[in-house]
């Protein structure tokens, strides 16, 4: 080749390069096809011999008359796969099966049939033929061939699933939707009744639909470097929408205009949905869990607002909350409460290290909370019954945001939240200065070889720098829209 024609090709295999980046469709940090292979791989290795792991497709929900939700898929089938579309189920064999054209195969996945006509409507199918070219499942098929779809699955000793909910709608027309699926599976297996309540004996003695989400537990409940690449990009997006919210901050604001500055940094950073409803309540308001009507028209200069929100990254949820004072100044009484509740925290977070359990950090956070309130005077005394804290304080975070893993010790690579809180409604029985205050602090913490990472590191956490930042301008001072006419 000689020098010019190379600096030519090297020249057009640049500019194709910079087009191809400027016209993607989609992002290039999904998990990869190696590890969703990687990840079957690991189930496979934890069945026991003879079986097979079924997977369904979340179904479809629909909202209104011709409008669905938001599809999300099936976080198990997601994890395995990486197929983000309705209408599909993956069966994981623990051993070679042969077909009839006598080739081994140990995997085989049903899914979403092509079809222009719909694709123009709803969005692109990957089809039989994309799953094994883009996911690089190579026994990739359309489900309308998992009707015909030959095997005895009396012959094994365990066909492991998690149980059905009947919450999924027919399409009569459609012989390979996610309700034929399921129709045709129960045949093939013998699981023929329809009111199954858990722990009913079950027709078939070698059907098992407990194992597999202990299984799935073990397996989630550890993230593997991807899902902590995509777990940092959604708490870092989380913790940048509570601080520009802590800067915005303006007494008169409504809770829908705040939740909506979250989710327009989520969105700016392309996270694509929030991992659970956002949760922000002004004053009392605060008091309800998963408060998510985020109805207040005007919240007050004398209250605090708890922000209880996470972004969804490519599957991945972060689950941060911060509550900070509207007038970006605490009073002595949220003081008293807020440095409770983060002496509670901190405590349980410089714990968290492998071996450590997860009921002795909810124990230490609890003693600090009750002896906190006895000693403020809210409760009699440290022992007393009471319902300002009434949650746990960890759960795991991943493609759920109450995710799956083992609650016993935490372990290496655990991404977990640490979130006590103490919710004082109006009305309750002890001084009314303190009603109405509620707070609740909540990170994301990932547990390391020997200690931890703070992932939400980034959202100012104490009072003085939740203050310090409240008093920083926002670019949002300057976006002014015009007069909602008629509107109150
Ligand atoms: N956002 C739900 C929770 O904190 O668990
Ligand atoms: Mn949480
Ligand atoms: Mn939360």
């Amino acid at each position: 080749m000689n020098r010019s024609f190379k600096i030519f090709t090297i020249l057009v295999a640049l500019l194709s390069g910079f087009f191809v980046s400027q016209a993607q469709d989609k992002r290039d940090d999904y998990l990869s096809a190696d590890f969703h292979q990687d990840r079957r791989e690991q189930l496979r290795k934890l069945m026991p011999s003879n079986s097979v792991s079924v997977f369904f497709a979340n179904p479809t929900r629909n909202r209104a008359n011709d409008v669905d939700y938001v599809y999300h898929q099936d976080p198990n089938l997601y994890y395995l796969t990486g197929y983000r579309e309705p209408h599909a189920v993956l069966l994981i064999f623990k051993d070679n099966q042969t077909d009839e054209d006598g080739e081994s195969y140990n995997e085989i996945f049903f899914v979403q049939q092509k079809n222009p006509m719909a694709e123009m409507w709803t969005g692109r199918r990957m089809g039989d033929k994309g799953v094994q070219e883009q996911l690089k499942i190579e026994n990739a098929y359309n489900g309308a061939s998992f009707k015909d779809y030959n095997i005895d699955f009396s012959k094994f000793d365990k066909v492991m699933f998690n149980d059905f909910n009947n919450d999924v709608r027919d399409n009569p027309n459609d012989e390979a939707d996610l309700y034929s699926l399921i129709e045709q599976f129960k045949q093939k297996v013998g699981y023929v009744t329809d009111n199954n309540a858990l722990g009913q004996e079950l027709p078939s003695r070698n059907i098992d639909i407990r194992q597999l989400n202990r299984y799935m537990s073990s397996l989630r409940g550890i993230k593997t470097p991807e899902e902590v690449e995509l777990l940092r990009k959604a708490v870092f997006i989380s913790t940048v929408g509570q601080v520009e919210v802590m800067k915005a901050m303006k007494p008169g604001m409504s809770e829908t205009e705040i939740q909506g500055i979250h989710e327009y940094v989520f969105k700016k950073y392309g996270s694509e949905y929030e991992g659970y409803p956002s949760i922000v309540g002004a004053g009392n308001n605060g008091c309800i869990l998963h408060y998510i009507e985020n109805e207040k028209p005007h919240i007050e200069s004398k209250e605090m607002i708890l922000m209880d929100l996470g972004a969804e990254y490519h599957g991945y949820t972060a689950d941060v909350t911060r509550t900070i004072p509207i007038d970006g100044e605490f009073s002595a009484e949220e003081k008293a409460i807020y440095d409770l509740v983060y002496k509670a925290q901190e405590t349980a977070i410089q714990m968290c290290k492998p071996g450590v359990t997860f009921a002795e950090l909810s124990k230490v956070a609890k003693d600090i909370i009750n002896e906190g309130l006895a000693e403020l005077g809210i409760i009699k005394s440290p022992s007393a019954r009471h319902l300002y804290y009434p949650h746990g304080l960890s759960h795991h975070i991943g493609l759920d945001v109450h995710d799956l893993g083992t609650m016993g010790a935490l372990a290496e690579n655990m991404a977990i939240t640490v979130e006590p809180g103490i919710y004082i409604p109006e009305g309750s029985d002890c001084d009314p200065k303190w009603w109405g205050i509620a707070v609740r602090i909540e990170d994301d913490v990932l547990i390391t070889k020997n200690g931890f990472e703070l992932l939400s590191s980034f959202a100012p956490r104490t009072t003085e720098e939740i203050e310090a930042m409240m008093k920083q301008p926002s670019p949002l001072d300057a976006f002014k829209l015009p007069e909602l006419k008629g509107g109150k």
